[in-house]
């Protein structure tokens, strides 16, 4: 089998391509990505030694250069790559538009013109906006975003169901909730506390620190995609959550728990332009039709994540200082 796969040197995109290429050791992987500051092949030196796998540098809004990269009759092309911080989308929403809509379009278009056989779109429970006390985020509620993040994440996917729909693309979509795990740049809340307060520094809250997330390990997402893959509806679209929802607060009070430091490290700060209070999914429809469901509970996720950060402080001291950026503007050039 040959699998294309966009943004495999973030945090997802690299975690699906280390379990693929263990457990496929003879598939052909093709690991498209632009290198951005998000991208890290330190995340993927462990898959350099599987015979199939070959990194191509290429940003998804060059159609040319997905053409070249993107093999004939292609098994499956998972997309991954995205601008994905909030944050980042409120300073700046251009990016977001340039990578999330019009990259995705343009790799929708290459997908069709090689033949793909199946497209799995990565998409967040953030499309579907605030969610009130009580409530769940359905797979046919209507998508009502509210960050800049979340409205290209809603453009994406609207294209990938109109390329399904329209040409007969045989597209899949996933919205996971809030992931965490090893190798997650440090700009995202959990390994953002987790290394500030392995050097006792700060942990900002914003606001009142009451907003939920539904936590899932990225192992779960992982095997969450491989299912959808091979046996997920043609046209459908599935929710995938880790079922421990929390206010943020207690999550990081947990967290400081398990490292044992103190919660004296967390300190209120403005909030959020436009913050979500609740993000909620209804993944009951992916468990009843693929059998998934995430398996690695949320106090033993952050304990081997925590052990991952603790003892990889050349990743950590690398990815936050950008050195390996430098590396690739030499390697590869500007793009
Ligand atoms: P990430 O920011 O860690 O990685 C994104 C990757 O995409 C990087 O390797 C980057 O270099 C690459 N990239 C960015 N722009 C590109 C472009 N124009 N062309 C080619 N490559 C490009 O993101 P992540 O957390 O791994 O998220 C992966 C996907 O999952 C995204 O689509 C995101 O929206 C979605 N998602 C993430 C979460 C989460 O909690 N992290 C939850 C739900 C959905
Ligand atoms: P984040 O990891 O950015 O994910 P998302 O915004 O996609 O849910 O943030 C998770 C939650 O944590 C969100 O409610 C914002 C909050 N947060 C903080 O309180 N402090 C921080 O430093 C960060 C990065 C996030």
């Amino acid at each position: 089998m040959a699998i294309f796969i966009t943004g495999g040197a973030g945090f997802i995109g690299s975690a699906f391509i280390r379990a693929w290429a263990k457990r496929y050791p003879t598939d052909t992987i093709i690991n498209f990505d632009k290198l951005t500051y998000a991208g890290n092949l330190d995340n993927v030196a462990e898959a350099a030694d599987h015979p199939g796998y070959q990194f191509r540098r290429g940003d998804i809004c060059d159609a040319a250069a997905l053409r070249a990269a993107i093999p004939d009759g292609c098994d499956a092309i998972v997309h991954f790559a995205a601008e994905s911080h909030v944050d980042r989308s409120i300073l700046s929403a251009r990016e977001f538009i340039l990578t999330n809509v019009l990259g995705t379009q343009t790799l929708l278009d290459v997908a069709r013109e090689k033949g793909a056989r199946r497209f799995l779109h990565i998409s967040t429970d953030e499309v579907g906006g605030s969610i009130p006390d009580g409530h769940f985020f359905a797979e046919d509620s209507p998508l009502a975003p509210s960050s800049p993040y979340a409205a290209s994440k809603a453009a994406a996917e609207h294209l990938a169901r109109a390329a399904a729909h329209t040409f007969g693309l045989d597209a899949v979509i996933i919205r996971a909730s809030n992931n965490y795990g090893p190798y997650q740049f440090p700009e995202k809340l959990i390994p953002l506390a987790l290394t500030n307060a392995l050097e006792d520094r700060p942990i900002p809250v914003y606001g009142d620190g009451q907003q939920v997330r539904d936590w899932i390990h990225v192992d779960d997402t992982c095997a969450a995609l491989r299912a959808v893959l091979e046996k997920g509806q043609s046209g459908a679209t599935y929710h995938i959550g880790g079922r421990s929802p929390l206010p943020n607060r207690a999550l990081l009070t947990k967290l400081l728990d398990l490292l044992g430091k103190p919660t004296s490290l967390l300190t209120e700060v403005a909030d959020r332009l436009g913050h979500d209070r609740r993000y909620a999914v209804d993944c009951s429809k992916i468990e009843r039709e693929l059998g998934w469901r995430p398996e690695i509970p949320l106090e033993e996720g952050l304990a081997q994540t925590i052990a991952w950060y603790r003892e990889q402080a050349t990743w950590v001291a690398r990815a936050r200082s950008g050195e390996y950026r430098q590396y690739y503007a030499q390697v590869y050039g500007a793009l």
